[in-house]
């Protein structure tokens, strides 16, 4: 496969711009398919995208009962109902403000006791479902889900530590609890797997992060730059984020 062959790389003037491209392509996408299995991310990358699903469902445009989603990752021993939970983060951003069943929304326990169980049962749960359309954001140290810089690609979900950029551009948010320092994350592998990929990326902080996604070599290193190898990737980037291409 020729790398970056099919990558379609959109640079919009604001994040507003490409939360309506990104929220009417999942609203047509669901239109489409009622039943369709969406993979999640947080960070303040999808909002406008949510926002847009949800303002199309509040106009009887969309319909997310059939929905099912898996999300990318969740945090390791943060109480499910602290605000910077991700399980709190996708019920205040988009789930609670449409008609998607509780019971077809899937996420990584944080709070397992077993961990590596918990992993195997995410991805077994992955695996039988298949996903359709994975929505990413971008760290900038090219972490995705919370695949951390490494030396090797992981295939399916697992623990991680996270890095010290990564802490730094979190802890802001956190205030009833400390931000933890491992995370539980779907592995590359996995989002290799979704048919469709569309990555959202704003700012100036997550220019070396694209640069690296389009032009760079694909390496553990920078995990985004395995999706140089995906055969179908959208990318959404502002004029800041698109300054190195
Ligand atoms: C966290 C999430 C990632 C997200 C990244 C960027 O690390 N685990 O899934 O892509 O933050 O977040 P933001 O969009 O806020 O820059």
């Amino acid at each position: 496969m020729i790398r970056g062959d099919k990558m379609k790389i959109h640079v919009m003037e604001n994040a507003s711009q490409i939360g309506k491209a990104v929220g009417s392509l999942f609203v047509d996408a669901i239109n489409e398919k009622p039943d369709i299995t969406l993979g999640l991310a947080t960070g303040a990358s999808p909002i406008p995208a949510y926002k847009y699903i949800y303002k199309a469902y509040e106009k009887g445009k969309v319909s997310l009962k059939e929905v099912k989603t898996f999300n990318l990752d969740e945090y390791v021993r943060l109480p499910k109902n602290d605000p910077n939970s991700y399980y709190s983060f996708m019920h205040r951003e988009l789930f609670d403000r449409t008609d998607i069943k509780e019971k077809n929304v899937h996420f990584l326990n944080g709070n397992a006791r077993d961990t590596e169980k918990e992993c195997k049962r995410y991805d077994d749960m992955l695996e039988k479902a298949g996903i359709d359309i994975q929505l990413l954001g971008v760290g900038r140290n090219g972490h995705i889900g919370f695949n951390e810089p490494s030396i090797c690609f992981s295939k399916g979900s697992f623990k991680v530590k996270l890095t010290q950029s990564t802490i730094n551009a979190n802890k802001k948010y956190f205030s009833e609890n400390p931000m933890p320092t491992e995370a539980l994350t779907m592995g590359v592998g996995s989002i290799m797997k979704a048919k469709k990929i569309v990555l959202i990326a704003t700012g100036n902080a997550k220019a070396d992060a694209i640069a690296a996604l389009v032009n760079g070599e694909v390496t553990p290193v920078c995990p985004v730059s395995i999706l140089q190898f995906h055969h179908d990737v959208e990318v959404y980037l502002d004029k800041a984020a698109a300054s190195l291409l």
